[in-house]
């Protein structure tokens, strides 16, 4: 008789984004004439800059014409994407990445998910705690993370590393050794970031132990200051021991449109075995490649017009950081975040509990954010705002949060 992958069945709950949308939901049915603000979710409320639109139209135009149509993509992604891509994402900063160790998707998420599919079960994984669902969620479904324990919501073959007010929501070196490191930063949920010369003791720690870091560097567009790294191959060594993940959905509002990219060096081993072979042959199985026009736009990205564009747009989102920040700091929250990241990071009043908290800032301001706790036990008594909601709605939030 047909069974299920029972690993599914070990999943406390349902997916932290889902929960809060049903929540947000239900309240909204309930109370139609409220005014929600969601400053929840990570979702980018900006249209889509004008160079990126150009590039989808003559994109869509060159589909409507057999001279011009394209089918199936190359799988691993164009070469016009990669290049690009290699050029301004890593040879301008000094890194040396070619554009054949590059692959193109459908975004970080998918990739932060299924990345850990071309390494062995017997493999420990260390995250921070609080840390993006997805990394953990994806390897319990492999059946990768032995026993839930519901008393202290951790998972008894999984390594947390703790990222607190003490140590400034920065994780330090694992005293069990780990086979898989998940970092991302700048930080989703904190807001945190590290120095280059910190995220180096990573880099020279994995090839030390034999160690792979899974390094997500989602909201790199959103660093400001100088010493914070923009990639993790600015870090000597980490050719032979880290995987990066990378998105347009932050830098460029594509959370609707769908692209991303891993980057796997071909020195990078498991063993003796290649990694980047590895991911190719499953990438060449399991998908198909992004669409010609969403490639396009995304190449679009790294035209002058995109690029001028695009730090516009993301100056927009940090003003709206700065507005959560400086408002919440004003009445007496402590917060964090916010200056590298566009996620802000608040210890939540009172003693409230993440969710309590989530529930009150529903009711009493009809705000929504995101609990603390829904990204690990030591995001409890926490509570995440995002930056991406519109300006003025930011704003309306931050005066009825000043209110409450
Ligand atoms: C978040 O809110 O944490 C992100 O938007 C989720 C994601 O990027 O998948």
């Amino acid at each position: 008789m047909v069974k299920v992958n029972d690993n599914y069945l070990k999943l406390p709950g349902s997916y932290l984004f889902s929960t809060i949308g049903k929540k947000v939901a239900a309240f909204s049915a309930a109370n139609p004439d409220k005014k929600i603000i969601r400053l929840g979710i990570g979702d980018v409320t900006q249209p889509l800059a004008p160079a990126i639109i150009d590039a989808l139209h003559s994109a869509v135009d060159e589909m409507a014409d057999a001279a011009t149509f394209k089918g199936y993509a190359p799988d691993l992604g164009y070469e016009f994407l990669r290049s690009a891509i290699a050029k301004n994402d890593y040879a301008d900063r000094g890194c040396d990445i070619a554009a054949d160790e590059i692959f193109v998707s459908d975004g970080a998420k998918c990739d932060s998910s299924n990345i850990q599919e071309i390494f062995s079960l017997d493999n420990k994984i260390a995250v921070c705690d609080p840390v993006y669902p997805v990394y953990v969620d994806s390897n319990v479904m492999a059946g990768r993370t032995g026993t839930w324990d519901p008393a202290t919501e951790t998972w008894s073959d999984v390594i947390y590393m703790q990222c607190t007010a003490e140590n400034n929501f920065a994780p330090e070196l694992p005293k069990e050794t780990p086979d898989l490191i998940y970092l991302c930063f700048p930080n989703n949920p904190t807001g945190s970031t590290i120095t280059k010369d910190q995220l180096q003791v990573w880099v020279d720690y994995a090839n030390r132990v034999g160690a792979v870091i899974i390094y997500d560097a989602a909201y790199e567009a959103y660093i400001s200051e100088e010493n914070v790294p923009h990639t993790i191959y600015e870090c000597d060594g980490a050719r032979t021991c880290a995987i990066e993940l990378r998105s347009f959905s932050k830098n460029a509002g594509f959370t609707g449109v769908r692209l991303g990219f891993t980057v796997v060096p071909k020195e990078l081993k498991a063993g003796d075995t290649y990694l980047h072979g590895l991911w190719a042959r499953r990438h060449g199985t399991k998908y198909n490649g992004a669409p010609y026009i969403v490639q396009k736009a995304g190449e679009a990205v790294y035209s002058p017009e995109g690029k001028a564009q695009l730090k516009e747009q993301v100056a927009y989102y940090m003003k709206n950081a700065a507005v959560i920040y400086e408002g919440l700091k004003s009445a007496g929250y402590t917060v964090s975040g916010g200056v590298n990241a566009p996620y802000i990071w608040l210890k939540t009043p009172d003693g409230m509990s993440s969710w309590e908290f989530f529930d009150y800032l529903l009711e009493k301001g009809n705000v929504v954010g995101t609990p603390g706790s829904g990204f690990g036990p030591s995001g409890e008594g926490y509570f995440r705002l995002t930056a991406f909601g519109s300006y003025e709605n930011t704003v309306e939030a931050i005066e009825r949060m000043k209110k409450l």
